[in-house]
């Protein structure tokens, strides 16, 4: 695995040395230059842990949060107070952990980061089914939150039940989406767990649609090596075979696909955290993506805490870039969105696109993995799985052995991927 990744990044990056991260990080962090910034908050806190579940978080404890909401506010201050006037920016997203379970605190947290940025384009936030009720939709729309992601997983028990989840009780989340409207209500699935079928996820989407949702996020079950899930992923050719089908079937209703994993129902529902060219992270094990460098903060919510007390930023490793590795991040992370307009790479780069990859686009158009229309470029459903495809890849070589690592140290010295 990690063979292909490291072929691939040679080829792209157009040169053997790896990505890079080192323990160092700058107290002060530039990004005057960014152009649509997104900002992202993670809340590491769930009221039970999910054996499959990659992402930083802990065990919910009231103190803990509030200690931890305290800290965040604090990095909030630190990173905002670096600029003099207000910086605009396209959108802030919660995600976790369980960032429902700080509901109470949610709207001190966007009020803070309203004092230094300007957020045009709405804010998010991720629940668990459990909080899906009135009360809590009531304070996160009070707070601003214009979003919402729900991790459903699956409708069915079957599927709960290998993921060790309990099943949702749809009529009551239906009933307390019907009384509170925020623009986008995303439900998150899990796709390729063994044994699901094609109908299995068509009557997830509809059940979605039917009790609130306008989008869907349909993720591929990754098995990373550090969980403790004994779930097992499906064969290439049986996910192949469900994410063609399902596409088909989403195409077929009308459901506009607005990335590699979503639809929707209503074609201005949007739910991304993703596909920013930048973006600031607040918060443990969140990362920030500027155009120079790329750097996450520790995993450790008790070193998280400790490093903000001292008045220093929580980072525990970054990446400085050369010109090609942020420009195959840039091309990575644009992709997702399953179109790359050439405009957009000669605007932060200040290079055409085919100078820099022209050979590349002619063989991904030659093997149809994309079409393109004046400068656009479109990828096609064979595209698409492919991209998936290496993505697993990726996650697995990069995101899981980086994880793996921060999960146990809270400042590693070096990092090479
Ligand atoms: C932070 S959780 C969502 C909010 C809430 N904590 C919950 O679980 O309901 C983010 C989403 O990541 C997805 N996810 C988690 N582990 C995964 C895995 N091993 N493979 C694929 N998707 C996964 C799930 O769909 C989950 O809903
Ligand atoms: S899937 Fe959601 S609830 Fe489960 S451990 Fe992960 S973040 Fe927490």
């Amino acid at each position: 695995m990690g063979f292909i990744t490291d072929l691939t990044r040679s080829w792209l990056t157009r040169s053997a040395k790896p990505f890079t991260f080192r323990s160092e990080y700058d107290s002060v962090l530039d990004y005057s230059d960014c152009e649509s910034l997104g900002l992202y908050v993670h809340i590491p806190f769930c009221k039970s842990i999910c054996s499959f579940c990659p992402y930083c978080k802990s065990i919910y404890n009231a103190q803990k949060m509030d200690s931890y909401i305290d800290a965040l506010l604090e990095e909030i201050r630190m990173v905002g107070e670096s600029r003099n006037e207000k910086t605009r920016c396209t959108s802030l997203y919660f995600g976790g952990g369980t960032p429902a379970l700080a509901a109470d605190r949610i709207g001190e947290i966007i009020t803070e980061l309203q004092k230094y940025f300007e957020i045009t384009d709405g804010i998010g936030l991720e629940l668990h089914p459990d909080n899906v009720t009135l009360p809590v939709l009531e304070k996160l729309k009070a707070a601003g939150v214009t979003r919402i992601s729900i991790g459903i997983q699956s409708f069915c028990e079957k599927y709960q039940s290998i993921l060790g989840r309990k099943s949702v009780d749809i009529a009551a989340m239906k009933q307390a989406l019907s009384q509170v409207h925020f623009d986008t209500v995303s439900m998150d699935f899990i796709f390729a767990l063994p044994e699901q079928t094609y109908d299995d996820l068509r009557s997830d989407i509809e059940q979605a649609f039917d009790a609130g949702a306008n989008h869907v996020a349909i993720y591929p079950f990754i098995d990373f090596t550090f969980t403790e899930s004994k779930v097992k992923a499906m064969s290439k050719k049986e996910k192949h075979r469900l994410l063609d089908d399902i596409t088909a079937y989403c195409d077929s209703m009308g459901y506009t696909r607005s990335s590699i994993w979503t639809f929707s129902c209503e074609p201005e529902a949007r739910y991304s955290s993703m596909t920013r060219e930048n973006f600031l992270g607040f918060g443990c094990s969140a990362t920030t993506l500027l155009r120079k460098q790329f750097k996450i903060n520790t995993f450790s919510v008790e070193e998280y805490c400790r490093r903000i007390g001292e008045k220093k930023l929580p980072t525990s490793l970054t990446l400085r870039f050369s010109q090609r590795q942020r420009m195959v991040y840039w091309l990575f992370w644009t992709a997702y969105s399953t179109r790359v307009d050439s405009a957009d790479f000669e605007r932060f780069f200040g290079v055409p696109l085919k100078r820099m990859y022209g050979m590349e686009l002619k063989l991904a158009k030659l093997l149809g993995y994309i079409t393109e229309q004046d400068g656009v470029y479109t990828m096609t459903p064979k595209g698409a799985f492919y991209y998936h495809y290496y993505e697993n890849f990726y996650t697995l070589s990069y995101i899981d052995r980086m994880w793996g690592i921060m999960r146990q140290q809270a400042f590693p010295e070096k990092l090479e991927l």
